[in-house]
């Protein structure tokens, strides 16, 4: 398994206690683990919850984005968890960008968000908890959550669907995303679409504790990721 999805409310409180970046003997940073309580026997271990060998799937989600439908003067792009830059950087490389916020409510991941800023375009960082910043929502032809251990994850959606431009595109990274279903209540299933992408090829950092594949969930296909998204059509609610 790759991130670990069993954790309960309190866990959100302990992973802003521990956050740390993994460095390979080249120094380029490979994965941040967090202090995270299991809810089973209350021990904190330390998790992965992201790695730089997700990058493909990063990309997808990227892409999925940056092709919604085209809108004048440039995408505007919101991202929810700044993590090790992965998807913010594809957004950059693929997008014709006219604004590209991010949330990221841990301090250190925040700092990292706001030097990588500093070469790119459109860029705004805010820090905090989406939750405590949602009143600073605008409008977006693009939106990825993809937000850890987040206690207002089942609130998310009613906060979000207004900001969807028409045409736009809300996608999420899906635990289990091997099987076309998600694991959580982010968003009402029957509006989701899914996107295949074949992730045979995609291997762990040797040595990752537990990063044996991306599947996240045990009885499912190894080869395939269904990369859930919601588009809002032209002259459509959602
Ligand atoms: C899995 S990582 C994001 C990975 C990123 N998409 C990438 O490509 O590297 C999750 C990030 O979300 C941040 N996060 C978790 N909950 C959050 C919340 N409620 N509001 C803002 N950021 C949050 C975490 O601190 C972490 O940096």
């Amino acid at each position: 398994m790759g991130r670990d999805i069993s954790y309960s409310i309190e866990d959100a409180s302990e992973i802003q206690k521990s956050y740390q970046l993994h460095k390979d003997d080249y120094g380029n940073i490979k994965a941040i683990t967090a202090a995270i309580k299991n809810p089973s026997n209350d021990h904190i271990a330390r998790e992965i919850i992201m790695a730089d060998w997700e990058a493909p799937m990063m990309k997808k989600h990227a892409d999925i984005m940056c092709n919604s439908t085209q809108t004048y003067g440039g995408k505007d792009i919101l991202e929810i968890g700044f993590g090790l830059g992965l998807s913010a950087t594809y957004v950059q490389e693929m997008c014709d960008i006219n604004s590209h916020t991010i949330i990221e409510r841990h301090p250190q991941i925040a700092e990292n968000a706001r030097h990588w800023a500093k070469d790119k375009v459109g860029v705004k960082i805010i820090e905090g908890d989406w939750w405590d910043v949602r009143n600073e929502f605008l409008i977006y032809d693009g939106i990825f959550y993809d937000a850890e251990y987040d206690p207002h994850l089942e609130n998310f959606w009613d906060s979000i669907k207004m900001t969807i431009k028409e045409g736009g595109i809300f996608t999420f990274f899906s635990h289990f995303g091997s099987t076309g279903k998600h694991s959580h209540n982010l968003v009402p299933e029957f509006k989701v679409k899914y996107e295949h992408m074949d992730i045979s090829n995609i291997t762990p950092n040797a040595g990752e504790t537990g990063g044996e594949g991306v599947i996240f969930c045990e009885d499912s296909e190894e080869n395939d990721y269904f990369l859930p998204y919601i588009k809002r059509e032209f002259n459509t609610c959602i």
